[in-house]
């Protein structure tokens, strides 16, 4: 009985009453204020057999919906044969617990559901321990709603210090002798992606990010003519994959796709899943990939904007797909949308449309990124050989007895690193080195893009 396991999060099969405790913002003008909840639930596998929607400016302390609610929600669960109440907000452990108490049936809040969702759904072995580490998190918070809940249900008394309390403490050592077992073995995942990242770092890449079901896996798939799975469901990805995407006039860049993100994400999943965005983080081009014929698509982007905020992505610098133009029933909206996001481009994923604007936006940004080098060096600088080996194209190399002369092309970013690395090597861009010998150590001049195709190996 002391297994903290046997308290499983699932959801998949339940008869749930869908509640949504409806605060002032977007999510009002929406003509279902239940919609997103209704996905979540689909996905989840749970059964709706009825709704409930409460305005309020703000969620009841005690029980997140008002007293005259509650009983209106604890009938209606009753009538309907419900056996979970599942809500749309995210409940205090108090909120969680009150309700249980009153309604007398499982409630599972917003992350409770995600998370559930999450578990199903995690493929890879870092995703399933990533999820494992953020349910056992947020177990640990609920411990006492979960035996309270099992003491009532075996008639015991639950009094201060009881059996409940004591069985509470156990639990928690046992959650946090896993939660550090997980941190262990993901930190041993971690350091090898971070290597595999860091491997990458000498191609040009190029991520997508966006709100769960926007059309990230279609778009990949259309683009890098791949089989990523596709599904009307929320979150059908988890792990990052990438593929090779061969951009006409640029060549081939590696595109990654990653998992959704939404409103309200459980802050443990977020962190859980740093190391999966470390892609992200990386890229040289972000797409952030948005459901344009959603009615809350502008509320879709803030929230992944906040979202790669709290894992250190400035999401402003991305490139705005306006995915599913093909589903926009009104052009002004596409306009509109337009015309608040300076960088931006209206696409079809489904229809392939679009994808010209896209590739030339997009090797604008990466055309931009190169730097054309001329250095001199020791015929027997082996670092620098093998740095260069790593990270430019080798354009040409001449000798004299002692020295080397190359001319490379190489990512802007490793301007500073070669200087940095090398101190004692002569740099010196093709154009100013031409005129004459005094220039700045390390400059350069723009590469069109067309021109640095050559660069870019695929994997
Ligand atoms: P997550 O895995 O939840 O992050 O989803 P995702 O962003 O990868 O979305 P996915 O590619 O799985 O697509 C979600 C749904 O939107 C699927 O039913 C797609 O067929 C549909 N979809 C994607 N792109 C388009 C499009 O351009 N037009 C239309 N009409 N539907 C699209």
């Amino acid at each position: 009985m002391s297994d903290p396991k046997r308290v499983d999060l699932k959801v998949k099969q339940k008869k749930a009453v869908l509640v949504a405790v409806v605060l002032p913002g977007a999510q009002r003008e929406l003509e279902d204020p239940l919609d997103e909840l209704k996905g979540l639930a689909k996905t989840a596998g749970v059964v709706p057999v009825a709704t409930l929607v409460q305005n309020r400016l703000n969620p009841d302390a005690r029980s997140c919906v008002g007293k005259g609610k509650l009983e209106e929600l604890k009938m209606l669960a009753e009538d309907s044969g419900a056996d979970t109440i599942l809500f749309d907000n995210n409940l205090t452990p108090s909120q969680a617990r009150v309700l249980e108490k009153e309604i007398g049936k499982v409630i599972v809040d917003r992350s409770e559901l995600i998370l559930s969702i999450f578990a199903e759904h995690a493929r890879t072995h870092e995703a399933q321990l990533q999820v494992q580490l953020a349910q056992q998190l947020y177990m640990r918070t609920r411990l006492k709603r979960l035996w309270t809940h099992l003491e009532r249900t075996e008639g015991a008394t639950g009094s201060t210090g009881g059996p409940g309390e004591q069985q509470i403490e156990i639990d928690r050592r046992l959650i946090d002798t896993k939660v550090a077992d997980l941190k262990a073995q993901l930190k041993e995942l971690e350091q090898r992606r971070e290597r595999q990242v860091a491997h990458r770092r000498s191609q040009l890449t190029v991520s997508l990010v966006g709100y769960t079901n926007a059309g990230k896996s279609t778009l990949m798939r259309a683009l890098t003519g791949s089989d990523v799975y596709v599904a009307d469901q929320l979150f059908a990805t988890l792990d990052t994959r990438t593929r090779v995407w061969n951009i006409p006039h640029l060549g081939k860049v590696l595109l990654s796709d990653t998992v959704g993100f939404i409103r309200d994400l459980p802050h443990n999943l977020v962190a859980s899943f740093r190391s999966t965005l470390e892609e992200a983080r990386h890229a040289d081009v972000l797409l952030h990939v948005v459901d344009a014929s959603s009615p809350s698509a502008e509320q879709q982007i803030a929230t992944v904007n906040e979202v790669l905020k709290e894992i250190g992505i400035d999401g402003s610098q991305a490139i705005l797909v306006l995915n599913k133009a093909d589903a926009v029933k009104d052009r002004s909206i596409l306009d509109a949308l337009r015309a608040n996001h300076a960088t931006s481009v209206s696409v079809s994923a489904l229809e392939r449309v679009g994808f010209e604007q896209l590739a030339s936006l997009v090797s604008e940004r990466l055309g931009n990124g190169f730097i054309e080098l001329t250095l001199e060096t020791s015929v027997s600088d082996g670092k620098l050989f093998a740095f260069l080996a790593r990270h430019a194209e080798v354009l040409e190399q001449t000798y004299t007895e002692e020295r080397s002369t190359i001319r490379c092309r190489l990512p802007r970013r490793y301007q500073v690193e070669v200087s940095r690395q090398f101190p004692n090597v002569h740099i010196a861009t093709d154009e100013s080195a031409s005129l004459n010998d005094s220039n700045p150590p390390v400059s350069g001049h723009e590469i069109p893009f067309e021109e640095s195709a050559a660069v870019v190996t695929a994997q």
